[in-house]
């Protein structure tokens, strides 16, 4: 076990996928978890999720459920990764608390993603403790299992250095404890919403992973493409095309789709069509999810047993912490 090398990541509890999480993270974290070279722990982020939405948590339950269950449903296997809830292993706000002691104001204030939210996020009162501390917490989320390779996209890049820096900076102030992570950025396709902006729940653009036949194809429907592409035969341009950005991920064929739009060769609703049979593997995933939901307590065991695993790992890394900086002695 123990040539193995660790890994976590985490998603915050946003409830059912879309296409988005699915190619941007969880693919990468099945691919990880099915190449035998990790120890896996994959977490849901509940406590990040109170970070900006503390006044109304009665979702987060069901969020949770629904997203494990996408997580199993999709390939995450808890027999060969551990599957658990941040908030049920304490060690996460213990070992924050202990790395906020060392984590200069400056450091936080300056990462851009809390920058972009201040300025977002409006109308909510986010300018609280647990929010500027977001990525202290990410923090002791990785330093905890001691990963060595965090999967991320790009957006969370400024927390991995946070983390390294955090760690350096214990390291050099109570002895080495802590690894310093490296992120694994995956060759995701970036797959745009509807609209052609970014995929994202809040701005109702998403394809969701348990989108039924008919509730797909409305959306192909709405789909963005080439607006001077006006009739069948009009020469296209699948670059912003939002329909083609599918067909490269789902039809091997899509070079040859390219060149048949650039020539006028296919319409667009021909051509919508077909995304909608490529899309045809989705329905393996739900499935699987509909099988898994019908199974009283799944996710709330795996839950439980992987929480119980990330524990020991958690309880072992914090104790060596807290002996480092003196407040207990040395085993
Ligand atoms: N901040 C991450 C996100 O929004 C979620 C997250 C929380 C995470 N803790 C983590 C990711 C630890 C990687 C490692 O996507």
């Amino acid at each position: 076990m123990s040539h193995l090398i660790p890994v976590l990541s985490g998603m915050r509890p946003t409830g059912k996928l879309h296409l988005g999480n699915y190619w941007g993270a969880l693919v990468p974290w099945i691919q990880i978890q099915n190449g035998g070279l990790h120890r896996c722990f994959f977490m849901v982020a509940d406590l990040h999720a109170l970070t900006t939405g503390y006044e109304d948590t009665s979702g987060i339950a069901a969020s949770t459920e629904d997203m494990v269950l996408d997580w199993l449903a999709a390939g995450l296997d808890p027999e060969k990764s551990v599957i658990f809830v941040q908030s049920r292993v304490t060690e996460h706000s213990e070992l924050a608390l202990l790395l906020s002691m060392i984590t200069p104001l400056g450091w936080l204030e300056r990462i851009p993603t809390y920058k972009e939210q201040l300025r977002e996020i409006t109308g909510r009162e986010i300018t609280t403790h647990g929010f500027l501390g977001y990525p202290v917490l990410q923090a002791a989320d990785i330093l905890l299992y001691k990963a060595q390779a965090v999967p991320v996209g790009e957006d969370q890049l400024s927390h991995l250095e946070l983390t390294q820096e955090i760690a350096r900076r214990f390291n050099r102030l109570y002895g080495a404890v802590f690894p310093e992570p490296k992120a694994i950025l995956g060759k995701a396709p970036k797959v745009p919403g509807l609209d052609g902006r970014k995929m994202s729940k809040s701005y109702g653009n998403a394809v969701e992973l348990s989108d039924a036949p008919d509730v797909l194809w409305k959306k192909i429907q709405q789909m963005y493409t080439d607006p001077r592409k006006t009739k069948a035969d009009s020469p296209g341009h699948p670059e912003g095309c939002v329909v083609f950005a599918l067909h490269k991920i789902y039809n091997p064929d899509a070079t040859a789709r390219e060149q048949e739009c650039r020539d006028g060769r296919i319409g667009c609703v021909a051509c919508k069509k077909h995304l909608l049979t490529l899309l045809e593997p989705l329905q393996a995933i739900q499935e699987r999810r509909a099988a898994l939901a019908r199974k009283p307590g799944l996710v709330r065991d795996v839950l439980e047993e992987g929480s119980r695993r990330a524990r020991a790992v958690a309880q072992a890394t914090l104790a060596e912490a807290q002996a480092a900086m003196g407040l207990r002695p040395r085993s």
